[in-house]
C-alpha cells in the first residue's frame, strides 16, 4: 500500500462485518506517512514502514517485504495502491498469491493514470478489475471486474471516484473468492471451481 488506503479500509471492514473471512495480518507500505497505515494501526492491525531507501537494489527491497510477510505466515498479499513494480523475489515467494486492484477494465489502459487515459482514449464504459499479479504489468489473471460508465463531462476525479466505489466493492469480494482456494489458472483465466 502506498497512500490514502481506501481499499485497505474497505477490506477492513469487510473482514469486521464478516462479509469476508479472513483476518488481516500485516500492512506493509512504501511510504512512512501512508494514510492506511494509521488506518491499519486504528484497526488494531500489525503495519509496518518498509523504507526503500535503506535497501541497495530492488531484490533486497522485496527480500525485505517478502521476510516480513513470511514471518505472518501470509497466505495471500493484497495490493492496494502499491505504485511499485512486483519483483521477481515477490513473485517467486507468492506465485499466484498477490492480487491487485487497478482502475480500469483491464486489459485495457494499463499502467498509471488509468481513469485519465480512459478519458483521453474516450471509451464510454471503463471500470475495475482485480487480478493475480504476474510479472507482467496489470496482466495477469483476471478474478473480478465490474463496469463504470462514462458520463458527458466526467473529470479524472468524477470517472475515479464512481470507479472507487467499484473497487471497494469488489476487492473483497475477490479476496473471498481466491480464499476459498477452489480455483485454477487455465491458460490466462481464473477459473472457480476445481
Ligand atoms: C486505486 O484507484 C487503485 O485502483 C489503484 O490505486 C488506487 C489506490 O487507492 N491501484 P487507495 O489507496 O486504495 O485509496
Amino acid at each position: 500500500m502506498y497512500g490514502r488506503g481506501s481499499n485497505l479500509q474497505s477490506i477492513i471492514d469487510a473482514v469486521k462485518s464478516h462479509a469476508l473471512d479472513a483476518s488481516i495480518e500485516l500492512v506493509v507500505s512504501n511510504r512512512a506517512d501512508a494514510a492506511g497505515l494509521t488506518r491499519a494501526r486504528g484497526a488494531g492491525i500489525a503495519a509496518v514502514f518498509l523504507n526503500p531507501r535503506e535497501h541497495a537494489s530492488r531484490d533486497d527491497y522485496d527480500q525485505a517485504m517478502v521476510d516480513a510477510l513470511r514471518a505472518r505466515e501470509i497466505w495471500l498479499v493484497c495490493l492496494a495502491g502499491f505504485m511499485r513494480l512486483v519483483g521477481p523475489r515477490l513473485l517467486e515467494a507468492f506465485p499466484n498469491r498477490i492480487l491487485n486492484i487497478h482502475p480500469s477494465l483491464l486489459p485495457s489502459f494499463p499502467g498509471l493514470e488509468a481513469q485519465r487515459q480512459a478519458l483521453v482514449h474516450g471509451v464510454r464504459v471503463s471500470g475495475a478489475t482485480v487480478h493475480l499479479v504476474t510479472a507482467e504489468l496489470d496482466g495477469g489473471p483476471i478474478v473480478a471486474q465490474s463496469a463504470v460508465s462514462v458520463i458527458d463531462g466526467d473529470s479524472v476525479e468524477s470517472l475515479s471516484a464512481r470507479i472507487l466505489v467499484e473497487e471497494h466493492r469488489i476487492y473483497p469480494e475477490a479476496i473471498r473468492r481466491v480464499l476459498e482456494n477452489n480455483w485454477r489458472i487455465d491458460g490466462r483465466r481464473f477459473v472457480s471451481g476445481s
